[in-house]
């Protein structure tokens, strides 16, 4: 296959996310609420998600197509069962040029101190660890099954004690639910050396109810950290695609990273393709159909591995999604009167079943 694939805004294709469960044992608040997903919601039912052979099979498609990074991503994907065999199969895949492929996860850390020596003996790379809050109220209330901070930070320390890291420490801010912990996450991950990233809250899904005045931009962050004694100096991107941009505590200790998909769109780099957790590829996060490719590998006329290259091929090579860059031409020119509500009208996938 073609090395060079291109979508048509000459995006190659770099990095594939794939959603391996669409439940989680959190409710965030911004994500699964409880009143959308109660004990009556219809999670898929196992026959319909990928197997390991299946998800195995088109990873490798994707690889020979220039993915070198893949990301696990639910829901909770440590709830997955016998996920270290799926690890395992996908650590043995090699890039055209031999080389091995960046094998991470973002997890919720609720199993991690228990998983993360079998991870990362099955052959995982890194993990990226959710956490919204150092205050416990402040998570328990955002989380909302009362999970603490104290089990999300023994998750994080055995990660790195067993060759995880640097684990990377997302945490999504909201305005007035937890926009006061920027500055004791900012303290507590510099003197403890994560990678702590701020993300923008996002209106991903139609289950969170998005409101612009929500969000507090990346620039504000970063005000708000130095002013409270904190000196930070920006460094280069890591890759060109990358989603966060990094700053350096200039005091010592670790770097940070902003996440701005409201405020600075990063679609003109982006190389992500997605797999929700019942093969359906997705080419943005804010799709509103996907392209079923578990219908061709469960086709009774087999449809062969070159089939389903080209298949992969031509929906990228279609790809025109920049959604976010859309957004925020819409609500520039009028943000701040917190009327705007993005395009909620759009029937976009939730992010428990697309994975962040
Ligand atoms: P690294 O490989 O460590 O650089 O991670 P990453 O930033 O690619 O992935 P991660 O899953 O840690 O992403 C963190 C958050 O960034 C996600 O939870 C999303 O909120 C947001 N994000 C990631 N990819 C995209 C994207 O393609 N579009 C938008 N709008 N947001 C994204
Ligand atoms: N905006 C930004 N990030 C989100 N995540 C979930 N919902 C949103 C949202 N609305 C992030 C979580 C986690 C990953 C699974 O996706 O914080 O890091
Ligand atoms: Fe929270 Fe992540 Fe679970 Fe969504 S998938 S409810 S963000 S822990
Ligand atoms: Fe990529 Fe879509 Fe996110 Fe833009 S909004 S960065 S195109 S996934």
């Amino acid at each position: 296959p073609d090395g060079q694939l291109q979508d048509t805004l000459a995006r190659p294709l770099h990095d594939l996310r794939i959603s391996v469960t669409d439940r989680c044992n959190f409710r965030c608040v911004y994500c699964m609420p409880k009143a959308v997903f109660d004990k009556d919601y219809q999670y898929l039912p196992h026959q319909d998600l990928l197997s390991f052979e299946e998800i195995h099979r088109l990873a490798s498609i994707f690889v020979a197509h220039g993915v070198n990074k893949i990301r696990l991503t639910g829901g909770e994907p440590l709830l997955r069962k016998n996920i270290e065999k799926l690890i395992a199969l996908l650590a043995g895949l090699r890039t055209p040029d031999g080389k091995q492929l960046d094998l991470t996860l973002t997890t919720n850390g609720s199993l991690l101190a228990r998983k993360a020596q079998s991870l990362k003996d099955a052959g995982l790379t890194r993990v990226s660890v959710s956490l919204d809050a150092l205050n416990d109220n402040v998570f328990r209330h955002m989380n909302d099954v009362d999970f603490s901070v104290s089990e999300v930070l023994e998750g994080i320390a055995v990660a790195e004690k067993v060759g995880l890291g640097p684990v990377k420490v997302n945490m999504v801010v909201k305005a007035g639910v937890n926009d006061q912990e920027i500055v004791p996450m900012a303290r507590y991950f510099q003197r403890n050396g994560q990678i702590l990233r701020f993300i923008e809250y996002m209106d991903v899904g139609a289950s969170n109810g998005w409101q612009m005045e929500e969000v507090i931009p990346s620039a504000e962050i970063i005000r708000r950290i130095q002013a409270a004694g904190m000196p930070l100096t920006p460094i280069e991107a890591n890759y060109k695609s990358e989603t966060a941009k990094r700053w350096r505590h200039t005091d010592g200790g670790a770097e940070l990273g902003l996440i701005s998909s409201v405020t600075q769109a990063f679609c003109s780099d982006c190389t992500r393709a997605r797999l929700s957790t019942e093969g359906k590829l997705y080419t943005c996060l804010f799709a509103t159909r996907g392209h079923d490719l578990r219908a061709l590998l469960r086709a009774s006329d087999q449809h062969s591995d070159l089939a389903i290259t080209n298949v992969i091929a031509g929906i990228w090579r279609k790809r025109d999604d920049r959604y976010s860059e859309l957004r925020s031409q819409q609500t520039g020119a009028d943000s701040g009167t917190g009327k705007e509500t993005g395009s909620t009208t759009r029937k976009k996938i939730e992010m428990s079943y697309i994975g962040g």
